[in-house]
């Protein structure tokens, strides 16, 4: 250990600690302290140190989620307690009859059962040793599974490191998608006419099965950990019920999921599912059951197990729910890459606590595969609780009168040719100028994630091209109060404070911008990695395809639609049009303009050799937080940052009365929260 890096290793172990509880309070506790550029900034200091201290990179590093390259295939991991299932009740006869067995194998010991939620994704197990995360795994046969720990470490709510170095802990749970962002999933892929996942479990365990972790890192998975395969421990007392198992997993730092309960007998139990059986739908994340475990753990091994499943734990599984209805009609709508998807119009009927009167048939493949007709009976139910769906026709009702549905030759919207690409299962409007593609483009460019315009939802959206005042993205930023006023619904209050989150937007952070030009295949993770990587769009326009790929997680999928896009005359002058009106282009702004970062404003000056960081790297530093680095002391400096052997500069800022600093303060005044 080389005496001179020790300072280093404790700021980067402290950066480290810092940056892990901040992961900790967002996805485990969903308690965030900090805003997401701070969060940034801290993870930008960190990887900056860690670059220039490669040998001080550690594989717990929250900078190491996403370090894996692609493999060819998965090991084969023998795991060590087998990961068995469970067996179904379908009902409360199911419920009695697992509850006299249990009662039967314990004699007339008392008993208590915990109730949890079965969530609804992919079973996985998780080895911590000395506290670190060393090996993930599927469930695979319940003997062998696959080791997809390179994947499992993208996870955010997976720590790398317990709280506690338990000597060796091997625990499960199970990993999910939120059912939003598989709604989300689906959606982008109906929009590149690729494959749809037919459920958030489904989309969980192909995201979980990628070759490719940077795959896996794009998809917002989750966990929730249920459960302690084996535990060593030394000197301590381990937990001697399921409960208490459970209060332990959370206290190192997993997240629990904390709907669950304790039941005195099967009764509670049986009402616990009616409760969840309604309230289920309003759930962030799909379940399919109810899990129903014997509390105490001496009880669960005087139970034992069959070959397939432990005695003392039951699935209560929820009736599916689905519905019959009509389909009256089925018509397209086109999306903002000019995707037609036809939509079923159903007679209202009532699905998982809502009515449904409508129903998503994603393209023709899966229309002609179902065979579905206007004027057919059909089961309809929702995919992810969310989606809904036509599951089957009703054959026996045919009368012979339906319908065959065909894709309009020319799109609904703008009357050009609509084609199915080769490779593709969607259909395409060709129209360049289409409307509904720029209306689609510009409720996009003004959402959230991207620009995030307040009071420019789809209504005011579809005014404003309406009446002619939008062609594309850039005329916004020439819409004036008169222009507004002279439309419906609008006062001088909505119009002025339209026309400043417009002005305002001008000022975003580049990622945003990138984001919001809705090129194919660039997400919002995308567009932050090209605006870290390029800092200025004028750059991102002329980069090469190789450029491009060589940015870390940037595939050549991404690469060639960013060309592609910055090829076309159109988009090309659309982006100087944006520049011209004075939208943000550059990556710096973020933090000056946007964000405030610590420094914003502020001008500093180096001298001398730094402790740890080399001159370029605490110059991205301070750029990073917003400041300027400026090449010599004046009266309008804030700091002089000095290191060994300062030069003449040292002498000025104490003659000119410049706040002199060392690198730690420096460190200090970069991580101080706004
Ligand atoms: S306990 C020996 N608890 O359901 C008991 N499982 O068919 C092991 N699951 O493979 C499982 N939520 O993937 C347990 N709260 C929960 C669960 C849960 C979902 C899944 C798990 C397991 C399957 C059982």
């Amino acid at each position: 250990m080389g005496g001179g890096h020790e300072d280093i290793r404790q700021t980067i172990d402290q950066l480290r600690r810092e940056i892990e509880q901040h992961n900790y309070r967002y996805y485990v506790l969903d308690a965030p302290t900090i805003t997401d550029a701070q969060y940034d900034r801290l993870m930008a200091g960190l990887q900056q140190l860690e670059s220039e201290y490669p040998f001080l990179l550690t594989p717990d590093s929250p900078s190491q989620r996403v370090g894996g390259k692609p493999r060819e295939g998965f090991a084969t991991v023998q795991h060590t307690v087998p990961m068995l299932s469970i067996a179904n009740a379908f009902g409360d006869a199911d419920l009695k009859e697992f509850d006299r067995r249990v009662r039967g194998g314990l004699g007339n010991e008392p008993y208590n059962y915990v109730v949890e939620l079965k969530i609804d994704g992919l079973a996985v197990s998780l080895t911590y040793q000395d506290g670190i995360l060393v090996r993930g795994a599927t469930r695979g046969s319940g003997a062998t599974g696959e080791d997809i720990t390179a994947n499992l470490r993208t996870i955010r709510s997976i720590p790398l490191r317990l709280h506690k170095p338990v000597d060796l802990l091997e625990v499960r749970g199970e990993v999910y998608m939120p059912k939003e962002s598989f709604v989300e999933l689906n959606r982008r892929r109906e929009e590149r006419g690729e494959l749809l996942f037919a459920n958030p479990r489904n989309a969980a365990a192909g995201s979980l099965r990628q070759l490719d972790p940077a795959v896996t890192a794009g998809r917002n998975l989750s966990i929730f950990v249920y459960g302690i395969g084996t535990a060593e421990l030394d000197g301590e007392r381990l937990p001697n019920s399921h409960s208490a198992s459970l209060k332990w997993l959370e206290s190192l730092g997993l997240r629990i999921n904390t709907y669950h309960q304790l039941c005195r007998d099967i009764g509670e139990v049986i009402s616990y599912c009616r409760i969840w059986q309604d309230k289920k739908a309003a759930l962030p994340y799909q379940i399919d059951g109810i899990v129903v475990k014997v509390n105490l753990l001496a009880q669960q091994s005087t139970l034992g197990a069959t070959m397939k499943s432990p005695r003392w734990a039951i699935a209560f599984k929820f009736p599916p729910e689905q519905a019959q209805t009509t389909v009256r009609d089925i018509m397209v709508s086109v999306g903002r890459t000019g995707a037609i998807t036809p939509t079923a119009l159903l007679d209202p009927v009532t699905v998982a606590g809502s009515t449904v009167s409508r129903a998503t048939l994603h393209n023709l493949d899966i229309i002609r595969d179902k065979d579905i007709r206007i004027g057919d009976r059909v089961i309809i139910h929702k995919a992810g609780d969310v989606i809904p769906e036509v599951v089957e026709v009703l054959m026996e009702h045919r009368t012979g009168a339906e319908k065959i549905f065909s894709m309009p030759a020319e799109c609904p919207a703008c009357g050009a040719e609509v084609v199915r690409p080769s490779g593709e299962s969607a259909h395409r409007c060709t129209g360049a100028a289409c409307p509904a593609q720029l209306l689609e483009g510009l409720i996009h460019f003004a959402s959230r994630g991207a620009m995030d315009i307040d009071g420019l939802g789809p209504a005011v959206v579809t005014q404003l091209v309406e009446a002619g005042l939008v062609k594309d993205v850039s005329d916004l930023y020439n819409l004036t109060l008169e222009q507004l006023l002279k439309l419906e619904r609008f006062a001088d209050k909505s119009a002025e404070n339209l026309v400043r989150a417009i002005a305002d937007s001008k000022e975003n952070p580049l990622h945003r911008l990138i984001f919001a030009l809705g090129i194919r295949h660039v997400g919002e993770r995308a567009a932050r990695l090209l605006a870290d990587h390029f800092g200025d769009l004028r750059r991102l326009m002329d980069a090469r395809f190789e450029e491009l790929t060589s940015v870390s997680e940037i595939g050549p999928k991404i690469a060639e639609s960013v060309v592609n896009f910055m090829r076309e005359p159109q988009n090309r002058s659309l982006i100087e049009r944006l520049i011209a009106q004075g939208v943000n282009v550059v990556v710096e702004a973020a933090f000056t303009a946007g964000y405030g970062g610590p420094l914003a404003g502020k001008t500093l000056v180096l001298t001398g050799t730094l402790a740890t960081l080399k001159r370029e790297a605490a110059k991205e530093l301070i750029e990073k937080a917003g400041g300027k680095v400026a090449s010599s002391v004046s009266k309008k400096t804030d700091y002089v940052v000095v290191g060994e052997d300062p030069g003449s500069k040292y002498e000025k800022a104490v003659k000119l009365g410049v706040a002199v600093i060392g690198e730690d303060d420096l460190w200090d005044l970069v991580r101080s929260h706004d």
